[in-house]
């Protein structure tokens, strides 16, 4: 049996008992922690934490590992509930084209954006897609994510999509962390189906669905709600034909235009309802009334310098809000979660104990794994981050653009890369 033992923490946070639930407006400012602490971990999970003043006497070293974590922090790594990490390159010359003037939609219309990487993950192999995909995997478990969710919709067609939901299934089964798989078909309308949105959109709800569903590959199903992608009613048919098949929504909603994507989401119990940068006060009020999880995507924001959503009012609200990095090649090339704690911080006026809520219990929740994860809580996988010497959690932050992590575990393992 693995038995590790980490000693002489300077601060363990996010500390909860079991039967946590997702963390509300003023909660938010609450960050459980214990200074100088130890934590047991055995086979993978969290066995039990202290105070240093009352070290266990240990009666049998015998295969036990032992960390000094002097000078460190000890947390939960993140859950990230919002990404797109299976795409085929990279779009590196559309953001030049941004600098040069022209707008994220006017890229879109052209045949740009979504469709630009729709048109190279066709070409791509699964398992030249996998490679690609891993990397990126990878690099976010070393920054310090322990929970992902991946969508699809770059693929666009049945086997395209497919695709990608396979090469996600193959991710979750190699990762060793929990990853949730959503299937984003509505994600835009492919260049074939132009003229005929109907007609795609029936290949969604009566080809696709099924199809993923005979083979297990999806455990939500998204739809980007948007002005020229599809609008509300849409949203709603696609979201009921998941629900027929067993899969909760999530919907992109009001990014670049208020199109009732939140109102929709609410209206079929998704899980979260994600961007909001158009919220109006409006939706707060029925974000309060469900169970459906705000999700903020700053890197989004700051990517395509978006007006910013209102995270704060929505904390004075009353409402659980989750940060995610909406990882993508379109709108946010950047899975650093160190660094949407940074921008939740210094834009959007979130104190560092509101983003660590935001990104570790309240987006596990936003992909129901918080069961799993997300707290320093006995029972739980020890996916955990031990940072390098660092003088508070409020470094983390702060150090904007850095990742001051010494060392990033997932089932009690070391991550070597
Ligand atoms: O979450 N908003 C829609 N979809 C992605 C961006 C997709 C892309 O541009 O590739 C997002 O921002
Ligand atoms: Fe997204």
């Amino acid at each position: 049996m693995q038995k590790l033992l980490l000693k002489n923490i300077k601060q363990l946070i996010q500390v909860r008992e079991t039967g946590l639930e997702v963390i509300k407006g003023k909660s938010m400012r609450e960050l459980p922690l214990i200074e100088n602490a130890w934590l047991a971990i055995e086979d993978g999970r969290i066995a039990d934490y202290g105070g240093m003043d009352d070290f266990p006497g240990i009666s049998d070293w015998k295969g036990l590992e032992v960390i000094d974590c002097s000078g460190r922090i000890v947390m939960p790594c993140y859950a990230d509930s919002h990404t797109h990490i299976v795409y085929a390159g990279n779009r590196e010359l559309e953001f030049v084209d941004r600098i040069n003037g022209l707008s994220y939609e006017a890229i879109a219309q052209r045949g740009g954006g979504i469709l630009n990487s729709s048109a190279l993950l066709r070409q791509t192999s699964e398992q030249e897609l996998l490679e690609q995909s891993r990397v990126r995997l990878k690099e976010i478990q070393s920054l310090g994510t322990g929970a992902v969710e991946i969508k699809s919709g770059y693929g666009l067609d049945l086997d395209s999509e497919l695709k990608i939901l396979r090469v996600i299934n193959a991710l979750k089964e190699e990762s060793g962390m929990p990853v949730k798989a959503t299937f984003l078909g509505a994600h835009a309308l492919p260049k074939e189906y132009k003229t005929d949105k109907a007609g795609y959109i029936r290949l969604v709800t009566d080809t696709m669905l099924p199809a993923i569903s005979a083979e297990g590959l999806a455990d939500y199903i998204d739809v980007f709600c948007e002005n020229g992608y599809f609008t509300a009613v849409e949203t709603r048919l696609i979201l009921e034909a998941g629900q027929k098949y067993g899969l909760k929504g999530k919907v992109h909603a009001e990014q670049l235009s208020h199109s009732n994507g939140i109102a929709t989401a609410v209206a079929c119990g998704a899980i979260s309802v994600d961007h909001l940068e158009y919220c109006t006060t409006e939706d707060m009020a029925l974000l309060q009334q469900s169970n459906t999880i705000p999700t903020i995507l700053p890197g989004a924001a700051f990517f395509l310098n978006l007006p910013l959503p209102p995270a704060r009012q929505m904390i004075e609200h009353d409402l659980p809000v989750a940060f995610a990095s909406d990882y993508n090649p379109g709108s946010s090339p950047c899975g650093n979660m160190n660094f949407m704690m940074s921008l939740g911080c210094i834009q959007y006026k979130l104190t560092p104990e509101e983003m660590i809520n935001a990104c570790t219990i309240n987006s596990a929740a936003a992909m129901d794994v918080l069961n799993e994860v997300g707290s320093i809580t006995i029972g739980k996988r020890a996916n955990i981050i031990i940072t390098k010497p660092i003088s508070s959690y409020a470094y983390i932050p702060y150090a904007f653009g850095n990742a001051p992590i010494e060392s990033v575990w997932i089932n009690g393992q070391k991550n070597t890369l």
